[in-house]
This record gives structure tokens, C-alpha cells and sequence, in this order.
């Protein structure tokens, strides 16, 4: 088995299954998932009906995010965003509506079918300011501080080497830079039994990382945490609800900025 950051789980093994879990959500988005998906799941975390409406009918029906973070990230006309692991578009789609023909917006995601999904839907769409990309988010072919906001959404628990993650969005952010995102973490360390299922942590249970761990990795990558709160998200399977009430499973969503003064 093969390891990274003393966490027990195979890593290979871990890709593939997050792959075909977030391929079936973006072929196959009214199956039935661990977690809930869709226009209504972004409504009831709190995006606004408005911002919903800019984004593609197909791209919000395989919405999977966690957590409400737009107000966090405050975007503005003209800034550039990248959407680290952006599944079928909805956060890069309503990232794009904010920063409108003057932004730019990268979505990067390494499941083949959501980039391809997200990808037509921006052809199809005519944004001229969202691309997405293929690849991992551990590591961009972006230029050092050629971002104004990094956001995420329901995805950095499912990555083995979070400092990776979060060093690379410090990387790409420009001084006074946002990391804008909301995540699964939890309240207690979850046991080995959790942490080497590969099952759970497709679900987005099994790498959640203990809050204050969480913080530590912005921290440790240069960022200032200004901003961490809860989140109203539940999962839906037995199993998922056994592990948020044993172990204090939740969502959060976080502000971090990148000291020093904008050029
Ligand atoms: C829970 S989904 C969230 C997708 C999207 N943010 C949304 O809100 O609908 C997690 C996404 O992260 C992607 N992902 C997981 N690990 C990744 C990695 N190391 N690099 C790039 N994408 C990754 C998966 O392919 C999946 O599309």
C-alpha cells in the first residue's frame, strides 16, 4: 500500500474511486450518492436564486459542494479566479457571472468526465471568461500570483496531501490574494479503520481533517486564516450519518488571505 502524510489509505486506489464517484455524478447526477446533489442542495446552503440562474441547467445538477463561501470570497468585476477541483462548473459558472468579460476563471478537475462536461457546457454557453482545465489541483501550470481568488468547494478532503493543495493556492494567489472555499473537516481525529476506506473518503468523510489541523495547514502554507464557520450540510446514507455524529463530521467554510500589499 502505498502512503503520503502517515495517512493509511492507497492513494491509487483512492483516485480511482473518487474518479468513478464524480463520474457518475457527472453522468448520472439523479442517482442516488452519499451526499445530496443539485439546485435545491445550493439553495438550501445559500446561493442565491440570481447567481444559480447564471449557471448552466446541467452544470447545477451535478453540483456536489458543501458549503456557501461567494460572500467570503467577495468577488469583483475584472478579478481572476481558479475553482480548484470545479466538478461540472457551478462555483466557476457563477465565479464567471461575478467577475463578468473583464475576469477570467480556471476550473481545474482531474475526472475526465466532469472537465469534459464542464468544458461543453462553456462552449455551449459562450462564457468567454471560464476555461477549465484537466488536472490535479496538488500542482497547477498556473503562474505564480496570477490569481486574485482561489475557491473550492467539497473537495480538498478528498486529497491525501492537503498541505500540497494549500501551498499551491498560496503559490497562485498575488499579495492580498483570497482562498475562498468551504470543506468537509471534523471535530475528533477520525481512526485508522475510517481513514484507510477508500469508500468513506470518496464520500467526502473519510480525509476530512480535524479542524484545527485544517487551519494549521493555511497557516503553514502563508495564508491568514480571517474567517472559519459552520456550515448547514448533512449527509444522507446511514453510514455517512454514523461517522458525523461519532466523530463531529461537518461542513465549514473558510477565508484566507495571502499577506502583503496588492501591486
Ligand atoms: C465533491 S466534488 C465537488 C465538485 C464541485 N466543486 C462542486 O461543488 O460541484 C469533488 C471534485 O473534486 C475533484 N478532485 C478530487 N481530487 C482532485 C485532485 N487531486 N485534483 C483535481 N480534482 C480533484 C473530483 O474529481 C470531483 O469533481
Amino acid at each position: 500500500m502505498s502512503t503520503q502524510n502517515d495517512t493509511a489509505v492507497d492513494v491509487h486506489e483512492l483516485d480511482a474511486k473518487v474518479q468513478q464517484m464524480y463520474t457518475d455524478v457527472a453522468q448520472h447526477p439523479d442517482e442516488t450518492f452519499h451526499f445530496e446533489t443539485g439546485r435545491q442542495l445550493a439553495e438550501r446552503l445559500g446561493y442565491p436564486r440570481g447567481l444559480l440562474d447564471a449557471v448552466p441547467q446541467d452544470a447545477l445538477d451535478s453540483f456536489a459542494g458543501v458549503g456557501w463561501f461567494f460572500d467570503l470570497a467577495e468577488l469583483q468585476p475584472g478579478e481572476r479566479v481558479v475553482d480548484f477541483g470545479s466538478g461540472s462548473g457551478t462555483d466557476t459558472f457563477a465565479a464567471g457571472s461575478l467577475v463578468g468579460p473583464t475576469g477570467r476563471v480556471r476550473g481545474v478537475d482531474y475526472t475526465e468526465a466532469q472537465w469534459a462536461k464542464a468544458t461543453r457546457l462553456a462552449q455551449e454557453s459562450g462564457t468567454s471568461q471560464v476555461h477549465f482545465l484537466q488536472g490535479r489541483i496538488e500542482q497547477t501550470p498556473f503562474d505564480d500570483a496570477s490569481a486574485d481568488c482561489v475557491i473550492s468547494n467539497g473537495v480538498i478532503n478528498l486529497i491525501v496531501d492537503k498541505q500540497a493543495v494549500f501551498s499551491e493556492a498560496a503559490r497562485l494567489l498575488r499579495p492580498g490574494g483570497r482562498l475562498a472555499i468551504a470543506d468537509i473537516v471534523t471535530e475528533q481525529q477520525l481512526t485508522e479503520a475510517i481513514v484507510s476506506n477508500t469508500d468513506l473518503w470518496a464520500s467526502c468523510i473519510g480525509g476530512a481533517a480535524q479542524h484545527e489541523d485544517y487551519r494549521s495547514m493555511i497557516e503553514r502554507a502563508g495564508l491568514e486564516v480571517r474567517q472559519m464557520r459552520a456550515n448547514d450540510y448533512g449527509f444522507l446514507s446511514d453510514q455517512a450519518q454514523g461517522a458525523t455524529a461519532t466523530y463531529g463530521v461537518r461542513s465549514m467554510s473558510v477565508l484566507a488571505v495571502k499577506p502583503g500589499q496588492t501591486p
